[in-house]
Formats: structure tokens, sequence, C-alpha cells
């Protein structure tokens, strides 16, 4: 069987990942699974719970537990990431690396933005302090950029603009 690489959206929280992979969804046959998604079902427990009983460290190993996983069992697949997601060592194997690239404070106004605001940011424990969000985002962007295959900039873009740019430079790099 030919396998089908898969896609993997990596990109500083509240960056639109979520958002971006529907749109790809609606408008390819990618099917769309997230690792936050899959850890909160296998665990039974919120993100936000997880960080707060079990501590950062022992998310992390989840994430690492479910990289392996993907690598072995997950082809043909988009694949929305939490935002630390990428630090996993095997993320080259698992498919076409995608940035959604913008800057910090683009990232907050978006998030603000939302309806949902407020549930949006104390879902995310590492979005509490801005101050420490901001440090976080400028160490963790050269790295993003230095594992990307594909960038996209989303910055004052629509979900649909996005997964149509990212069909686009995806498509040219298989
Ligand atoms: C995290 C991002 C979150 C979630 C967790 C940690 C991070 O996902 O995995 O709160 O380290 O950046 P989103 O990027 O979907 O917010």
């Amino acid at each position: 069987m030919e396998n089908i690489k898969n896609i993997i959206l990596i990109g500083f929280m509240g960056v639109g990942k979520g958002s971006v992979a529907r749109a790809v969804v609606k408008n390819s046959q990618f099917i769309s699974i997230d690792t936050d998604d899959l850890i909160e079902s296998m665990e039974n427990k919120k993100i936000k719970d997880i960080f707060k009983e079990e501590g950062e460290k022992y998310f992390r190993e989840v994430e690492k537990n479910l990289s392996l996983w993907l690598e072995q069992n997950v082809s043909g697949t988009l694949i929305s990431t939490g935002g630390g997601f990428y630090k996993v060592e095997n993320l080259k194997k698992i498919g076409t690396i995608v940035l959604l690239d913008s800057p910090f404070d683009a990232i907050i106004k978006r998030i603000k933005k939302h309806p949902n605001a407020k549930n949006k940011l104390k879902k995310r424990p590492l979005l509490s302090d801005l101050k420490k969000a901001k440090e976080l985002y400028h160490e963790r962007r050269p790295q993003y950029l230095a594992l990307a295959d594909v960038v996209v900039d989303v910055t004052n873009k629509s979900e649909l603009e996005c997964a149509k740019e990212l069909l686009k430079k995806v498509n040219k790099n298989v």
C-alpha cells in the first residue's frame, strides 16, 4: 500500500491551527486529527487539568508517546498539533511540516476578538501570563522556522485563504 504522507500543522498557541485544519478538510480529501484532542481523550482529562494535576513534564511524555504512535500508524492525515508538540524527536518522520506563522501581537489580538476569548485563554495554561508567553513565542519561533517544510503566514487572512495557500504549497513540496 502506498504510504501517503501526513501534513503536520505546527505553530504557536492561538495562531489558528484548529480553524485552518477545519478549512483544509472542507476543501480537500484530508481528514484531520488533533494531538490535544487525542491526549484529552486518552487521559480522559482536559489539557489544563493534566498540567495542573500531573504537570507539564508528564504532558510532554504523553506527547512523545503519541508521536511514536502517529509515526507507526497514521498516514494521509492532517495532524494538528499543540504548540509544544514540535519538540518530539521524530516530527520529520511523521510527515510534511507546515508552520502557521504570525507575529505574537496578532495572535493575541486574534484570540481576544473571539466570542469565546475568555475560555480560549483559560484552557491554555502557558498563556495565563502574557509576558512569559511572549518570551516563549520568541524562543520558539526560530525553532518552528527551522523545522518547517512549508510556512503559511496567516496574519490578516481568512481560514479559507490560509487553507488554499497551504494546499498549494504542500502539493509543490511533495
Ligand atoms: C501548548 C499548546 C497547547 C496545548 C498545551 C501546551 C504549548 O495547544 O498543547 O496547552 O506548549 O504551546 P494549542 O497550541 O492548540 O493551544
